[in-house]
This record gives C-alpha cells, structure tokens and sequence, in this order.
C-alpha cells in the first residue's frame, strides 16, 4: 500500500512510519518544523496549515491509506495560542478527510483519551465525551470534522478516529512520559510520578502495528486503542526504572493537587479496548509486552538511530 503519514517527524508519527516500512509499505511522511532523514522512506516537508499544501502532499504521495498524526499536542501550547490549536487539531482534520476522501483513500485519524473529563475510567467508544482543556476541546472538535466527512454510522465509511495513548521514544529523545522518565532516572535525577493519574498507554511502534492491522481489516468507525491494563503515572514510572535498573526510589509519589500545574488533567483517562479485541485478530495490547519491547528497542540502539535521523 502507499501510506502518507503526518506528523512523521513527532512521537507517533514517526514510528508509525518505521513501522509501515518494516511491513513492506511504500511510505510517504510530512514534517514541518522538524526535518528528517527518512529512513525507507519519503519525507515531505511541508506546513499542511499553508494554502494547497494538503492538496500537494496528496499528489506527491497518492495515498491508498492515510495515518493523520499532525497535531498541536502540548497541553500548554494549546493554551498559549488556541488559534493554532484550533486550525490544527480541529479545522485540518476535516480538509485531511475531505482530501482523502475525493481520492478514495482511507483514512485513520489520531484523536485522544483527554475528550474524556477523567472521572470514570475505562470509558468505551459509547461514552460522552466532556473536555477540559483546550486541547481536549480542539480534539474532540476535530473527531467532529472528520464525521462530518465520514459519517461514522456509515457502514461504508472508510475512515476511522482512533482516540489513544502512547509511550515510546522520540526524534528528540524527550517527547513521551517513558522519556521523561528515563532520562531523569538515568541522570539520577529525582522526579514527581502521579498517584491519581490514570492512563493506559501503548508504545508507539505496537500502536502503528495495531493501526496498520485495523486498516487492513477494512474497520470503520470510532475505536478506542491503548493497553489493555491501565495504571497510574507513578506506577509507570516505577515500572520503567523496574526494567531499565534504575532506582524507583527517585520517583516521588505526587497528587495533581499538589503539583499545581496550570491546564487541567483528567485523573483517569482509562480507555476500554473492549471494542477494537472483538474486532481484530489477536494484537498486543499488553503493557507489559509493550514495555519489554521498549527495553528491546533501547538495547537494539533504536533511540540512537532516531537521532541519527534527525537534520537538526
Ligand atoms: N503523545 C501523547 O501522549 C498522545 C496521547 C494521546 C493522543 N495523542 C495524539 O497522537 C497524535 C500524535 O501525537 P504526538 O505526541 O506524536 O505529537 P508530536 O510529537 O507533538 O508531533 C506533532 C507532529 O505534528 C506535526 N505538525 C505540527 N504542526 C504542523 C503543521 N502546521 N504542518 C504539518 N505538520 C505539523 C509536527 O511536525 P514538526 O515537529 O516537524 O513541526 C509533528 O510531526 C496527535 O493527534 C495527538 O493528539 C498523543
């Protein structure tokens, strides 16, 4: 298949695309901010908020899948410039389906836990959504766009939005929780972990592998896609310092409250993945297999090769 896949040059874009070239695709990565070596394959640069530039990344690449990752997903970014916020994760979402959807390609468009408020947990595709940061808000507004392109209902429809959490490593080496937590426990840097923070997380080159099984299996419609476990932020960490062999002692158990941060965070974001394991053939969506192969990754100098990707 020929994949375009935004975002390639952030957390999940990126190992998505590794991913599709590791399963023989014909692959096709937009970055804008963040140039890259593609390694297997095609880097288009291009800022897809610019007038044509959908258009031209669409005929440059001829996609018979599209993976939208593109996003303004810094919670604090998002609060600073919500006009920014909106045009990216609300308005470019809709242009992306109209584009793909005029060229017949099908479409997985990455939305998130955080339309969820947090205070139930394991929330299924059926539950109401209740933002409350701006980011959560400008998210779930751009779900919106995209039915309004691809009504959901339709059995026919050929676009799914997949609301997800992630971990993994990154072109920067600091964009994920997993880094941050590794690079201070490494560092020997003590750190705060949420206790009442709830999340559950696929690393980022399973969650591709996941996305690219759903697509192949021709799903539609609104799935939830994260481990099947959920945790708390501190337990994660202690989970990473636990494989790596660092000392979880660094870790210091922290309540929201207590941190005083300034967006909102929902306390448990626990997604229900019920839906997406009655729909596919067997995937891992264990964390514990997703942090081994994390671990894996790390001994195999996968970050390594990341930044070796980077122009920067
Ligand atoms: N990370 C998480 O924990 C998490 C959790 C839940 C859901 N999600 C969702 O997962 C998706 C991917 O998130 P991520 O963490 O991989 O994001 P990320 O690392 O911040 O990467 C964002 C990507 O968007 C690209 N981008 C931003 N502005 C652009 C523009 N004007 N034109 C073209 N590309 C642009 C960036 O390119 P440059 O850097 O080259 O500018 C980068 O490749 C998002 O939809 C996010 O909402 C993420």
């Amino acid at each position: 298949m020929r994949i375009l896949v935004t975002g390639a040059s952030g957390l999940l874009g990126l190992n998505v695309a590794l991913e599709a070239v590791a399963e023989g695709h014909t692959v096709f990565g937009v970055v804008n901010a963040h140039p890259l070596r593609g390694d297997g394959f095609t880097v288009l640069v291009s800022d897809l908020l610019a007038p044509g530039e959908v258009e031209r990344v669409f005929e440059a690449a001829r996609p018979d899948w599209v993976i939208h990752c593109a996003a303004l997903a810094n919670l604090d970014a998002c609060e600073r410039d919500p006009d920014l916020a909106r045009g990216l994760n609300a308005a470019l979402p809709g242009r992306i389906a109209a584009a793909a959807k005029e060229r017949g390609a099908c479409l997985v468009h990455i939305s998130t836990d955080a339309v969820f408020d947090g205070q139930k947990g394991n929330y299924t595709e059926t539950d109401d959504p209740n933002p409350l940061s701006i980011y959560a808000h400008t998210k779930l507004a751009g779900e919106y766009t995209v039915e309004a392109v691809y009504p959901l209902a339709d059995r026919t429809s050929a676009a799914i939005i997949a609301r997800v959490n992630l971990f993994g490593w990154s072109l920067s080496g600091k964009r994920s929780l997993a880094e941050f937590f590794f690079n201070n426990l490494q560092a020997g840097k003590p750190m705060m972990g949420f206790t009442d923070v709830y999340f559950s997380p696929l690393l980022a080159n399973d969650l591709g592998k996941v996305l690219l099984t759903m697509m192949a299996e021709d799903l539609h419609g609104l799935y939830h896609v994260g481990s099947k476990e959920s945790l708390s932020k501190y337990d994660f960490g202690v989970k990473i310092a636990e494989k790596f062999g660092f000392d979880p002692a660094l870790i210091r158990p922290t309540s929201l409250a207590e941190a005083g941060l300034s967006v909102s965070r929902s306390p448990n974001l626990s997604l229900c993945v019920d839906k997406l394991i009655h729909s596919l053939p067997p995937v891992t969506l264990q964390l514990s297999t997703n942090l081994d192969r994390f671990y894996e990754l790390y001994q195999q100098g996968y970050p390594q090769k990341l930044r070796v990707m980077s122009k920067e």
